[in-house]
């Protein structure tokens, strides 16, 4: 892997995942794509950046040729709540893009990452110990791009030889860049609201239980994949990956250990209820810690313990 493109880089993933390919890589062997979010100095400073729309396909061809990209992380997408919001621009965006990318990855003989998610799952998937090899009929319309997106990935690998590998990624917490449109997303908010103003008012109901992952982890997952030994996989799109599972009551008590007298409230969104009620509450992730060694390191203990420390300058 030499030159990388990360298009999505001013997202959630990519705002930590550029600066941890550009200090393994090399700052300028990193360029990093943005589309409608205005990046912030240190990505700018910190190697070399292009404006792309990914649904442009010559505009991709353009930029793979002349920055001579051989390995791709395409993190462009709109996450599941946004999406529910203009199905239409949701598979715009999500699948030509996805497409653009994957011709790009054929043409030019690149290496192409891809993020699906637990959105891929609906709710006629088993939803504790969701196996690696299941039911896949997601509600979403952001499940359904990453379920044909896991499968257009291996028909590029099977058909083309295009070395297209994924991971399900679970919700994922981070104290970086605040998420944009996601169901998880609460698991994120509730932070910030307990370190500014000791109370959080929650968009999903008791009980409702799903995977989720700090950050350090998922980059840590990302780059582990594409550096995986591929006689190893026998599995390319898309790997459960899991680190720990929580409702929103436990992650608050996990806070209030910190912060005693924070509190919360439902005030629950039906429709971000609808999507959270269709995705599996924990998936077995054996294959991917099998074929590539996947071990995650942080547990809500320490990913709490961590956020609010990172976020204390907001008290
Ligand atoms: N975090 C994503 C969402 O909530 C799921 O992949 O849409």
């Amino acid at each position: 892997m030499n030159r990388i493109l990360v298009t999505g880089a001013t997202g959630q993933i990519g705002s930590e995942l550029v600066p941890a390919l550009r200090k393994k890589y090399g700052p300028e062997n990193v360029i990093a794509a943005w589309h409608k979010t205005q990046p912030d100095r240190e990505l700018l400073a910190g190697g070399p950046f292009c404006v792309l729309d990914a649904r442009d396909s010559v505009a991709v061809e353009k930029i793979i040729t002349e920055y001579r990209i051989d390995a791709i992380y395409h993190l462009a997408a709109l996450l599941s709540a946004s999406a529910e919001k203009d199905p239409q621009l949701a598979w715009d965006v999500n699948m030509n893009g996805l497409r653009n990318m994957l011709e790009a990855a054929r043409k030019f003989t690149c290496s192409l990452f891809f993020p699906s998610s637990i959105g891929a799952f609906g709710p006629s998937t088993p939803a504790d110990n969701t196996p690696q090899d299941t039911i896949q009929r997601p509600t979403t319309i952001y499940g359904i791009t990453k379920v044909t997106g896991e499968l257009l990935c291996d028909y590029y690998f099977r058909r083309f030889h295009v070395d297209a590998r994924g991971l399900r990624f679970p919700g994922l917490i981070s104290y970086k860049t605040i998420p944009k449109g996601g169901t998880t997303d609460y698991a994120v908010e509730i932070f910030y609201a307990a370190a500014k103003h000791k109370k959080y008012e929650c968009f999903l109901k008791e009980g409702t239980r799903l995977d989720m992952m700090y950050m350090p982890d998922a980059i840590r997952a990302a780059v582990e994949l594409m550096e995986a030994d591929p006689a190893r996989l026998m599995h390319r799109n898309a790997f459960n990956v899991a680190a720990m599972s929580f409702s929103p009551e436990e992650l608050y008590h996990a806070i209030k250990k910190h912060i005693p007298d924070f509190t919360m409230t439902f005030q629950v969104d039906p429709a971000r209820q609808a999507i959270a009620d269709s995705w599996p509450h924990r998936m077995d992730d054996s294959a991917a810690r099998m074929e590539w060694a996947w071990r995650p390191e942080y547990d809500l203990a320490a990913m709490t313990k961590e956020m609010l420390e990172k976020l204390s300058h907001l008290r």
